[in-house]
């Protein structure tokens, strides 16, 4: 059982937060708002309580101990104001100011956020903001043991925010050993390493798993097909292999793309629709193809739960974004199933598509976060409010 939030907690605290407000930035301005937006409920719980004074930590990209300006916290201070209706002032450093709630600078700023003396990064900021409570409800940086996230466990009281916790309920039940009944993995995106863990404990309890982007042609080669020139990994190969032994022991099925949309180079925009077995020479592929759409399509609509990460072909190219734009109409369509996504990539696709996150049942905050959590990993951030 994880500690949470009653008003009693709060009345009159000096509280200090972990958010995750890691949002896309271009010219200084917020792109997609996900993150912020879900971070609401808690910041409004805490003023409607009578919190004293609410210090925010974030973090924003990864700068490495560097202070780089564009990666600065006060990019967030007019959106953050203007949803929150309160005025937020931005500290560049971890003393305490004036206002009821104040945003502090860039975490990963400070070299110690990940290294060296953490202990006493985490006492100066306790030192600086006087904070007598600390709350993380970042959930997208709860696997990362970094100071902001973990460091205060053990010196004030330590809770868990309303988003944390919407996560843990909406990703939990997918924490058993047992098969769920019409659950569908849906899998893209490029990096074998982060997706293995899920893809080997969803091969024992999914239905069926669907995977497409430079994920699947680390798969087509792991089954002998030639993918051309195509981005994959060799040295995922054997783990392919593996995982497609445990999807075949307990009875999964796993489909790949049976037709696959070709390029010279992803600005190409003369593009061929190949059969995988056609696949051979320099081809390159980018997308998945309409025949593997619709067969995707079908297993889609006969489903109950789905589970969305990565995207299928390279969407933010108009020729290869077709594959990626059908499987969201169709996963945003589908009313009696339960539907879940996450990661930066997929909520940039729902973005580039124009689909309304209300279409989903639940929309994760978490990228590796959500990945690791479902692989049954413990996530550090939330092991310290046990
Ligand atoms: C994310 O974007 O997934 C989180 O903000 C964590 O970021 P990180 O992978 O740089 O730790």
């Amino acid at each position: 059982m994880i500690k949470t939030l009653s008003p009693e907690i709060i009345e009159n605290k000096v509280i200090l937060i972990r958010l995750d407000l890691n949002v896309p930035l271009k010219d200084g301005h917020v792109l997609e708002d996900t993150r912020i937006v879900e971070s609401l409920p808690t910041l409004h719980y805490l003023l409607k309580n009578k919190a004293q004074r609410i210090h925010i930590l974030t973090h924003l990209g990864r700068p490495k101990g560097e202070i780089i300006p564009d990666l600065s916290a006060k990019h967030l201070i007019d959106e953050l104001e203007s949803k929150l209706g309160e005025a937020v002032e931005f500290r560049d450093d971890y003393s305490a100011g004036e206002s009821r709630v104040q945003l502090h600078e860039n975490t990963r700023f400070r070299k110690e956020e990940k290294k060296g003396d953490q202990e006493a990064f985490a006492q100066e900021i306790l030192d600086g903001t006087e904070a007598e409570i600390f709350i993380n409800d970042g959930f997208a940086v709860s696997h990362r043991a970094q100071t902001s996230v973990v460091g205060f466990a053990g010196k004030i009281p330590c809770y868990a925010g309303f988003l944390l916790q919407k996560e843990i309920e909406a990703l939990a039940p997918f924490l058993t050993d047992e098969k769920i009944p019409g659950l569908v993995l849906v899998s893209g995106g490029a990096k074998m390493e982060t997706k293995v863990p899920v893809l080997k404990h969803f091969a024992k309890i999914a239905d069926h798993i669907l995977v497409g982007g430079a994920l699947s042609n680390t798969f087509q080669v792991a089954q002998g097909y030639d993918v051309g020139e195509s981005l994959y990994q060799e040295d995922q190969v054997e783990t392919a292999r593996e995982v497609l032994e445990i999807a075949s022991t307990f009875k999964t099925g796993f489909h790949m793309p049976i037709d696959v949309i070709c390029a010279d180079t992803p600005d190409s925009t003369e593009t061929a629709d190949l059969p995988i077995e056609d696949v051979s020479g320099d081809a390159k592929i980018f997308d998945i193809g309409p025949h593997s759409i619709a067969s995707f399509s079908e297993i889609l609509q006969y489903s109950n739960v789905i589970i969305w990460n990565g995207p299928l072909g390279m969407m933010e190219k108009k020729p290869f974004a077709r594959g990626t734009q059908a499987i969201a109409g169709v996963i945003g369509a589908q009313t009696n199933a339960r539907t879940i996504l996450g990661g930066g990539d997929t909520i940039e696709a729902l973005r580039l598509f124009g689909l309304d996150k209300s279409r989903f049942t639940h929309v994760s905050t978490g990228g590796g976060a959500m990945l690791e959590f479902l692989a049954g990993n413990e996530l550090p951030g939330i092991e310290i409010l046990k």
